[in-house]
């Protein structure tokens, strides 16, 4: 059992609140019981006398939910730094530069891989992050693709099918999309619980993507797609059409595509990654003009060679705060609720009696601070399921 007191801001993310209500509970109280589950979170005058002897005061520090980045691509042999660097001089992202990882990563064994995505998932649990999803896409052949789903299942349960990333340099598009639908599926759904389709300029067009993710559900799989990043087109669209859990990037939008998103009733998320706008020097989706129609939003690092290189949620809730027009408490819930939202999961991503014991403490007596000091390290201390995993409680 763990009994913390002295929370000056306890972020509850409380389910009973409309979506996007943090249930801010201030002088309050957080116990996880044996079961690794939240027991009490209140305030702590309310706390129950039996929980009283053991109590660990923070010292005035605020509590959030551990952040779920509902949305990364950990599995890939190499980086693209030069890649980077050329675009800052001036040559604009393409989807082709997916092709050079593909390269890297069938040239890595497992254990390289293995390696690789564990530093990263490390380095996103010393920011907060408690739950993350990962996807294949580097590997684009039968043998690369069922081998990146079992290096993805070393680090999250959370997995995700991405062999529409791009169609590899050998294939060609008719030929690709059936390898996709027959061989590749029938060995990469054993390791999977979604599928993802990259729709959009340069990788698959709608029709392609709508056999791909028909085919993925078929073989019981989740959906969620890549829509709308490069340009404006179907993608958001095709997802409402077939109910996928997340359209993700969301970067180019007209207003019947926010408008499909909010009839969907929160059913499909969309989530914004505003580290890839960052790092490819794109403009920001307006999150604003999302909420306002009643979408649900989550915010998710995107983190991957090519786009968007960082782990960092706290970078993503400044940039979304700052660059996307979310108030703090918005772009606070969407980190923690908005990505569980987008993995249709209730039991992480709160801090409710029963969800898990995933939790931050900041070292900063409110959660605003995540976003009024961007770049800051303000992550003392990280627990997953009630263990202290990260950081020290000091
Ligand atoms: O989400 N958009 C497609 N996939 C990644 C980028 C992959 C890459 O450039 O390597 C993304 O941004
Ligand atoms: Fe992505």
């Amino acid at each position: 059992m763990l009994v913390l007191t002295g929370i000056s801001s306890l972020v509850t993310n409380d389910l009973t609140l409309e979506r996007g209500k943090l249930g801010v509970v201030t002088n309050a109280a957080l116990v996880v019981g044996d079961d690794n589950k939240i027991a009490f979170a209140g305030e702590a005058a309310n706390l129950p006398r039996e929980f009283k002897s053991n109590a660990i005061d923070i010292n005035g520090r605020a509590l959030i939910p551990g952040f779920v980045d509902s949305h990364t691509h950990l599995v890939f042999g190499g980086d693209r730094a030069e890649e980077f660097e050329a675009r800052m001089a001036g040559k604009p992202y393409s989807a082709g530069g997916i092709r050079t990882t593909v390269a890297a990563t069938r040239n890595s064994n497992d254990d390289v891989l293995v390696a690789n995505a564990r530093r990263l998932a490390n380095e996103a649990l010393h920011t907060g992050t408690t739950t993350l999803e990962t996807k294949s896409g580097y590997g684009l052949s039968v043998v690369d693709e069922t081998r990146s789903l079992q290096v993805a299942n070393a680090i999250t349960s959370e997995t995700t099918f991405l062999g529409a990333h791009v169609v590899p340099a050998e294939s060609q598009i008719n030929d690709y999309v059936d390898l996709i639908c027959g061989e590749m599926l029938e060995n990469c759904a054993p390791h999977a619980k979604w599928i993802d389709v990259f729709c959009d300029r340069g990788a698959f067009e709608v029709d392609h993507a709508r056999a791909i993710l028909k085919a993925g559900a078929n073989a019981g799989l989740g959906l969620r797609i890549h829509a709308n990043q490069l340009q404006h087109g179907g993608g958001v669209q095709l997802g409402v059409e077939l109910g996928v859990a997340s359209c993700d990037h969301c970067t180019h939008l007209d207003s019947a595509d926010i408008s499909a998103l909010a009839d969907t009733k929160g059913k499909t998320v969309a989530t914004l990654l505003p580290t890839a706008e960052l790092c490819t020097r794109s403009k920001f989706p307006d999150a604003r003009r999302l909420i306002d129609a009643g979408v649900t939003v989550a915010l998710a690092s995107d983190c991957n060679p090519g786009s968007s290189y960082t782990t960092s949620m706290p970078l993503a809730i400044s940039l979304a705060v700052l660059n996307m027009n979310m108030t703090c408490d918005e772009a606070v819930w969407s980190a923690t609720a908005g990505g569980a939202a987008a993995l249709r999961r209730t039991d992480i991503g709160n801090l409710a009696v029963g969800s898990q014991g995933d939790f931050t403490i900041l070292n900063s007596r409110s959660h605003i601070h995540l976003a009024y000091r961007p770049g800051v390290k303000l992550v003392d201390a990280v627990f997953v399921r009630g263990q202290l995993v990260a950081g020290s409680l000091r």
